[in-house]
């Protein structure tokens, strides 16, 4: 019996830091406001000549010094985004090139939201468990600045940009690491979080443009209570498939979209709070960069140790979402 564990993480999150009160002086907020509806604090922008592959390369490598591995020895690489450098060719492949990753790799990107770094997982851990790859680097890479409304207070106070990355490779022993994934999807709930413009649909046109029809409209009531549910509800599967209650959880790492959202969660699930990983008070929703830079934060405070259960838990935009246990 094999396994496919994960042997290094890293994340990156840009220099500026960017506060409540910097945003307040640009749209009708206040520091108040978006604390006590979000947590969020502050979040980091890169800089107008840092796209998604120069954060994604960054988090990578902090990910294969931690695998000890090198770009040599990847075979497939994934990246998770909304925001690639450009619509073509993928972000992926600027990063394969740049990095080092042999021309012989399969490389490319994939689009679920907040919930990519899970989907790039879960497809990772099947192609590892089968052989079909040896080692796999997978990364979420997000510069959601690129696309918010910075005149829309409804939606720019929530976003930043970051990634997180990490080497997965199988190993021959039984019940460790990736033990299970939940994943879903349902479009019917494709409305309340969106880019209008830019894709086929509505090519990009100066009318485009002048509507700001690029960035990222929300229906921020609907996703909340989309989000609360769907992630009980691939939480709960997850636990009831494995056999475990919540004692035997220790440590919840829930995409970081709102406080309120995952408090919601913790009371549901009956998990407790100190449970759950909590850094979108720094860094706000940073979509797929959120699970990774989380999770690298959390090895790094000493928050998993050897034998542990964790729950990696997602939402996002499609509506996408899932679960993820990990015993490490
Ligand atoms: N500052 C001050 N007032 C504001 C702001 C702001 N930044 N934003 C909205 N308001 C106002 C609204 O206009 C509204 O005023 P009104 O009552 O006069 O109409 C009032 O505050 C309340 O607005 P609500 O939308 O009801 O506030 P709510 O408590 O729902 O909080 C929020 C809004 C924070 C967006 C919340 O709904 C939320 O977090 N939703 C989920 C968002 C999310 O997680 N998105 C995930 C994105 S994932 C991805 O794939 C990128």
């Amino acid at each position: 019996m094999a396994s496919v564990v994960i042997a290094g993480v890293g994340s990156y999150a840009p220099q500026r830091v960017v506060t409540n009160a910097e945003l307040s002086r640009t749209v009708d907020t206040t520091d108040e406001w978006i604390v006590s509806r979000s947590g969020i604090r502050e979040r980091r922008i890169a800089a107008a000549d840092e796209a998604c592959s120069d954060l994604a390369i960054k988090a990578a490598g902090a990910a294969l010094a931690d695998a000890g591995v090198t770009a040599a020895e990847i075979d497939l690489l994934i990246i998770a985004t909304v925001t690639a450098d450009s619509p073509l060719p993928s972000t992926a492949c600027l990063v394969q090139h740049r990095l080092g990753i042999p021309a012989h790799a399969t490389c490319f990107d994939i689009v679920a939201a907040c919930s990519g770094f899970l989907y790039a997982m879960e497809i990772a851990y099947g192609q590892l468990l089968t052989n079909r790859y040896k080692r796999a680097l997978i990364i979420g890479a997000e510069k959601l600045s690129a696309v918010t409304d910075w005149t829309d207070r409804t939606t720019c106070v929530l976003f930043g940009d970051a990634a997180g990355a990490a080497v997965l490779h199988k190993v021959d022993t039984p019940n460790v690491g990736i033990l299970g994934s939940d994943l879903g999807a349902d479009g019917e709930f494709a409305d309340n979080l969106y880019v209008k413009a830019g894709g086929s649909r509505a090519p990009a046109s100066a009318e485009s443009v002048g509507a700001r029809d690029h960035f990222i409209r929300m229906n921020g009531r609907e996703v909340f209570k989309s989000a609360v549910r769907v992630m009980e509800t691939v939480a709960r599967e997850m636990m009831e498939q494995h056999h475990l209650t919540a004692d035997h959880i220790s440590l919840v790492i829930p995409h970081q979209a709102n406080i309120r959202i995952i408090e919601a969660l913790a009371g549901n699930l009956k998990i407790p709070m100190d449970k759950f990983y909590v850094n979108l008070d720094r860094f706000g929703n940073t979509s797929s960069a959120s699970i990774p830079l989380a999770l690298d934060e959390a090895r790094r405070a000493g928050r998993v140790k050897p034998g542990d259960l964790t729950l990696l838990v997602a939402f996002g935009a499609g509506l996408t979402y899932g679960a993820t246990l990990i015993r490490w």
